[in-house]
């Protein structure tokens, strides 16, 4: 196939410009495209997410405090992506029920980002663990090196279910090593977790469910990622709370 060539930089990627009697050269808006191009197909993101946007997020029609709710979140996560850069808190974390639709929009809110230039990953929390933890050993390729460091040094770096594995010390350790190395340098973190956490408004307990008139302590962010890290994120994130809305999971069923 053919390959056409760009008419304003004949394809080498700039283009001559005369400003005030002085010409330059400036990058020509289809080497952008292309570089976009590039990013938008290193994201990682699963296929499931690889196309949810804005648009394509629906707001619940049958249950108008939801609706609003819902409507209210979009509008903070749009403000995100749009203001990104924003220069006080460069991350951005949802915290909610199952298939309240974090991810959705978190994945919505990376490739918007991506569009704008920046190179953005994303990782599955308990995947990117398993990466870290098998590239210590010997036998173990590159690629899961890379997955640690690319992890670290992405721009806008997308960790996906936050806390959704049991907790051991070296889980510990090794998200406050991330979360602390990427607030310190002020990279950008976009995360999800359906962990409950007082700061975000959140109940700590519920009504046991074994023994009436008793409660349960429900496990908290800071249960499984550490008093440490999750100071950090509160620090570097705009923290959203999803409303109460029926598992879209279900909804979509119906
Ligand atoms: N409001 C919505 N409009 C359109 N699609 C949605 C909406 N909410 C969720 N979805 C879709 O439903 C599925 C589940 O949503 P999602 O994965 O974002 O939920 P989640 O809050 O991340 O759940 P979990 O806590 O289980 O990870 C996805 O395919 C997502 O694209
Ligand atoms: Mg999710
Ligand atoms: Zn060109």
């Amino acid at each position: 196939m053919a390959e056409t060539v760009c008419a304003e930089c004949g394809g080498s990627g700039w283009r001559i410009i005369e400003r005030d009697e002085a010409s330059g050269a400036e990058r020509c808006p289809c080497a952008l495209a292309a570089r976009i191009g590039e990013l938008e197909d290193g994201t990682g993101l699963p296929p499931l997410y690889g196309q949810s946007s804005f648009d394509n997020f629906v707001l619940p029609q049958d249950n108008p405090t939801a609706n609003a709710a819902l409507a209210q979140v979009l509008l903070l996560v749009k403000g995100y992506a749009r203001q990104f850069p924003a220069t006080d808190k460069p991350g951005l974390l949802l915290i909610g029920e199952p298939g309240t639709g974090k991810t959705h929009l978190a994945a919505a809110a990376l490739r918007a980002i991506v569009a704008k230039g920046f190179e953005g990953i994303f990782f599955d929390y308990q995947n990117l663990l398993e990466r870290i933890r098998s590239s210590y050993d010997a036998a173990s390729g590159t690629s899961d090196r890379e997955a640690y460091r690319k992890a670290l040094d992405a721009e806008v770096l997308m960790l996906d279910d936050l806390g959704a594995h049991r907790v051991t010390e070296w889980v510990e350790d090794t998200v406050t090593a991330l979360i602390t190395y990427r607030c310190n340098q002020r990279k950008p973190l976009i995360a999800t977790t359906n962990l409950p956490d007082p700061d975000a408004g959140f109940s700590v307990i519920q009504r046991s469910e074994h023994s009436p008139g008793r409660v349960d302590y429900r496990t908290t962010l800071a249960d499984r990622i550490g008093m440490r890290a999750r100071s950090r994120l509160f620090e570097m994130c705009r923290v959203i709370r999803m409303p109460q809305v029926d598992d879209y999971r279900i909804r979509r069923m119906r």
